[in-house]
């Protein structure tokens, strides 16, 4: 079996060997970058006179058909095929003869393997951003059909006060607003070429990384090759902003998991996004919820696995790196479908408003407003506080209705008693930023402006 150190080797590999350090059934999908990183090294070998014109348009053209082979899957991998970079180069020298093993001339895997990682993860992270985009576009018209339907807020997840249901929705479109800002920062960060670093050192051949960072779209080249080959941040990075927008996905799904139970009843799941039973007929259950919460742990998991890779790696290049793409691509893969479950989930939920109003208008939760109310006429809030905490244990310990509290209390009386009306209390939130009407309609407005400014952003 010929590997790629076959000339200072006596033998070939060992069997568990090349079963234990294969990374080929994994980083095939690093394929058509790992082509277009080749073409940019060809190109640029052509550039500085190390191969001549004749020969770069045969190893092009041979890597052409590697594209081609790939893609159809007739491409036919060998078992000293370790990885994507070693079967390609195989097969474009087995096309293009002597010229094809000029391919790999003042480049290393190392190099090779970090340029692949970062045009690939430079994409996926853009496709992530597109699928964020569109469930916050889901979030966004929801809110706006919602209207001026309100729901209780909760604290400790007990009733606190009302707010608009389009203020609630809206609290995780802004969540995932400071996701789409990390992924455009993670991505400014990785666009840096290490093509060019070699193994570790550089090269004594007169390579030109920059036109190959230029070539391949790179906005800036490395500055230390040894850095270039062992920089994995991109990778943490990454893994750390998947993992926090499942983080945030997560609690999205929580509330939607609880709002569906028969115990609060603020939302029907449509019948093509959720599950049934095996055993119990009555079921519709919430399992795109469900498992987007359980597969946040994945995330996590894979996020502090990749620290603990690269934790005490010496420079440069450690085949402990090998490491960094399973996570990466596990977690790119659970988060784009939950991303996708999430949106069809959310914009065909049935939201039951008229559950919600009846649980929000529970007169105890327009308290903090008497107890407003009585700092408008100048008592002091904690004597305010006081006041309407007794009426309100007064009410419960005794079943009389806080309205008629209300009405004969000294402190608040008849007046007060309409701000125990229905829908009263949510419309009292007027400040900004706030739970109600007047601070939500300019909150909507801000949000759409905001999501039309990213959108634009990760159209470029
Ligand atoms: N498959 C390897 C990786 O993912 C490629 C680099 C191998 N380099 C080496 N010196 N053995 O890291």
């Amino acid at each position: 079996m010929s590997t790629l150190w076959h000339g200072r080797f006596e033998g070939g590999p060992a069997e568990e060997l090349l079963a234990f350090t294969v990374s080929l059934p994994y980083d095939r999908r690093l394929a058509g970058d790992d082509i277009t990183g080749s073409r940019a090294h060809v190109r640029g070998l052509a550039r500085v006179g190390i191969l001549t014109e004749a020969e770069r348009d045969d190893v092009l053209e041979a890597l052409d058909r590697v594209e081609r082979e790939l893609e159809s899957g007739e491409l036919v991998f060998v078992a000293s095929d370790e990885d994507i970079h070693t079967a390609v180069e195989r097969r474009v020298t087995e096309l293009a003869g002597p010229a094809g093993g000029k391919l790999h001339t003042g480049r290393s895997r190392n190099d090779q393997v970090a340029t692949d990682l970062r045009l690939y993860a430079k994409r996926e992270l853009a496709g992530i951003a597109a699928r964020v985009l569109a469930l916050q576009g889901v979030l966004l018209d929801r809110a706006r059909e919602a209207g001026d339907a309100y729901l209780p807020g909760y604290t400790h997840l007990q009733r606190a006060q009302p707010v608009l249901l389009a203020h609630h929705l809206l609290a995780h479109g802004w969540a995932l607003a400071r996701d789409l800002d990390r992924l455009a920062d993670t991505r400014r960060r990785l666009d840096v070429s290490p093509l060019g670093a070699g193994a570790l050192a550089g090269s004594s051949l007169p390579l030109d990384p920059e036109g190959t960072a230029e070539d391949l779209g790179f906005a800036r080249v490395f500055d230390n090759s040894l850095d270039a080959v062992s920089d994995r941040d991109f990778v943490a990075e990454a893994l750390f902003d998947l993992a926090l927008l499942g983080v945030h996905l997560s609690r999205l799904a929580e509330e939607l998991i609880l709002w569906s139970t028969d115990e609060f009843g603020f939302l029907g799941l449509d019948d093509a996004w959720s599950t049934g039973s095996s055993m119990l007929p009555q079921k519709k259950n919430p399992d795109i919820a469900e498992l987007t919460r359980g597969k946040t742990g994945r995330l996590i998991g894979n996020l502090t696995g990749l620290l603990a890779t690269l934790k005490a790696l010496p420079l440069a290049y450690n085949r402990d790196l090998q490491e960094d793409k399973e996570p990466l691509f596990d977690s790119l893969d659970t988060v784009a479908l939950a991303l996708s479950a999430m949106t069809g989930l959310l914009a065909t939920s049935t939201l039951r408003t008229d559950v919600m109003a009846a649980a929000a208008d529970s007169p105890t939760s327009a308290a903090t407003d008497l107890a407003e109310h009585l700092v408008a006429g100048g008592l002091p809030f904690r004597e305010a506080h006081a006041v309407v905490g007794a009426l309100v244990r007064r009410s419960l310990d005794e079943g009389i209705a806080l309205r008629d509290l209300v009405a004969a209390s000294p402190e608040l009386g008849p007046e007060a008693v309409g701000l125990l009306d229905e829908g009263v209390a949510v419309s009292r939130r007027t400040t900004r930023g706030g739970a109600g009407p007047a601070p939500v309609a300019a909150q909507l407005a801000r949000f759409a402006e905001r999501l039309t400014e990213d959108r634009d952003r990760w159209e470029q």
